[in-house]
């Protein structure tokens, strides 16, 4: 059980930088049709708030993994649990995320949306955590840089535990 739960973010910074992201990308894909893939489960929040302050059309699609291994580290031992639905094919494609550690999530999914020979494929991430980073992964859109530790709240949990909460938190052993 975590001593401390350290505040990172409040609810109203999150809402800047999901309106400050949805900006841009509504600039970028201006009369592009976008095909968003979003990760369960942890992307679902960002993704609801995200998709509301857009202004061009999209398409939501959504991928699950299951990674083997405990705790608070991927084990880079990756499945795809839920395939994508939708036909990505000759589309631009979002990959939406909750928050980059290792990169392998995000790396493997890229490499699974590619074979479906998309016309572009870019990455967005809320939270962009470059401390334990094992891969290159180019994330286009990054709504806040974070350097270390375990978050919860806006989506992110610890043993499904937080994932609620409006605010994000870092846990303190
Ligand atoms: P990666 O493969 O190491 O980049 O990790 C990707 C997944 O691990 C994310 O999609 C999250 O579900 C989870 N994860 C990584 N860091 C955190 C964190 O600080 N809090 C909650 N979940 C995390
Ligand atoms: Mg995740």
């Amino acid at each position: 059980m975590p001593a401390e739960m350290i505040p990172v973010l409040s609810r109203a910074e999150i809402a800047q930088k999901v309106k400050t992201l949805a900006k841009r990308i509504s600039r970028d894909y201006e009369h592009r049709e976008l095909h968003i893939v979003a990760v369960l489960n942890g992307a679902f929040m960002f993704l609801a708030d995200m998709v509301r302050e857009l202004s061009i059309p999209v398409k939501i699609d959504f991928i699950r993994l299951s990674s083997y291994g405990s705790g608070t580290e991927s084990s880079g031992n990756i499945r795809i649990t839920k395939e994508i639905e939708l036909d990505i094919r000759d589309q631009d494609v979002l990959l939406v995320e909750d928050i980059v550690d290792s990169g392998l999530t995000v790396a493997y999914i890229f490499e699974y949306l590619k074979s479906f020979r998309p016309k572009s494929v870019k990455v967005c991430a809320f939270i962009d955590k470059t401390e334990r980073r094992q891969t290159h992964v180019a994330i286009d859109y990054v709504g806040c840089l974070v350097e270390h530790g375990f978050l919860v709240g806006y989506g992110l949990d610890f043993d499904e535990k937080y994932r609620a909460l409006p605010d994000i938190y870092r846990l303190e052993a």
